[in-house]
């Protein structure tokens, strides 16, 4: 009997939309200087960024124009952007050009993978999940990205003392991912009454934060420690 291959439940559709003229252009010289090397080996930070500061990693940046915008507030941090939207990472190029950023780094692939294959144990100082997609009915929940098995790498992944921060405008999610949490013996609450936070300023409002505020949705901010 033919078994079928065992299938990992993705987080994402690649639905590629139309790259303009300028997001091509970005991918075609732009990349090259602000993208990882297209080898196998686990990431070497101190020698991706030239020197050694607090890593900060964020997935599924979208247009990258909130993670652009810290990168430039804080310059004291590297910051590493991974997106699966083609579209997005040339804008986000674009940015890094535009404000000469110099301690952003850019991926265009899976996070789950950069992270299983790519990153390095205890290495990251803090992880922003902004937004992820809310996959809304209950068939589709198993596509979240926050998932039990998902939260046990990240717990591998972060630094001790670092932090995971989780923004989304979907209540369901926001419940789960406070439940998936709390349920992990490696991270901590940093809410008061170990629930929900209100948005740090070093966060920007993003831009699908933006569109759900004009439609009237909440918005729920999640910052846990890593013990
Ligand atoms: C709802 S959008 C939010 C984008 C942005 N954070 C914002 O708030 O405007 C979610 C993004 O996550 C990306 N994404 C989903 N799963 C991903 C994964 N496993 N790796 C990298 N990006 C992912 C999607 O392509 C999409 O751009």
């Amino acid at each position: 009997m033919n078994e079928k291959p065992l299938r990992t439940v993705k987080s994402f559709v690649r639905r590629e939309g139309r790259l303009t003229p300028g997001q091509q252009k970005a991918l075609d010289d732009i990349w090259p200087k602000f993208s990882l090397t297209n080898d196998d080996e686990p990431i070497d930070f101190e020698q991706l960024f030239g020197r050694n500061a607090p890593v900060v990693f964020e997935i599924g940046f979208g247009n990258g124009a909130s993670l652009a915008e810290m990168a430039k507030n804080q310059p004291g941090n590297n910051y590493l952007g991974v997106e699966v939207h083609r579209p997005g990472v040339g804008q986000l190029l674009n940015l890094i050009e535009n404000h000469q950023l110099t301690n952003l780094r850019v991926e265009c692939t899976d996070a789950v993978e950069l992270l299983k294959q790519r990153i390095p144990d205890n290495s990251l100082d803090r992880v922003q999940l902004y937004f992820p997609d809310p996959w809304h009915k209950k068939r589709h929940h198993k596509r979240r990205i926050i998932q039990p098995t998902f939260v046990a790498l990240l717990a591998k992944k972060i630094k001790q003392g670092g932090y995971l921060h989780m923004a989304t405008d979907w209540q369901h999610y926001a419940e789960q991912m406070l439940d998936d949490l709390s349920n992990s013996a490696y991270f901590t609450n940093c809410a008061d009454n170990d629930d929900y936070i209100p948005r740090p300023e070093y966060r920007p409002l993003t831009k699908f934060e933006q569109r759900g505020q004009k439609l009237g949705h909440g918005v729920w901010d999640l910052l846990f420690i890593r013990q």
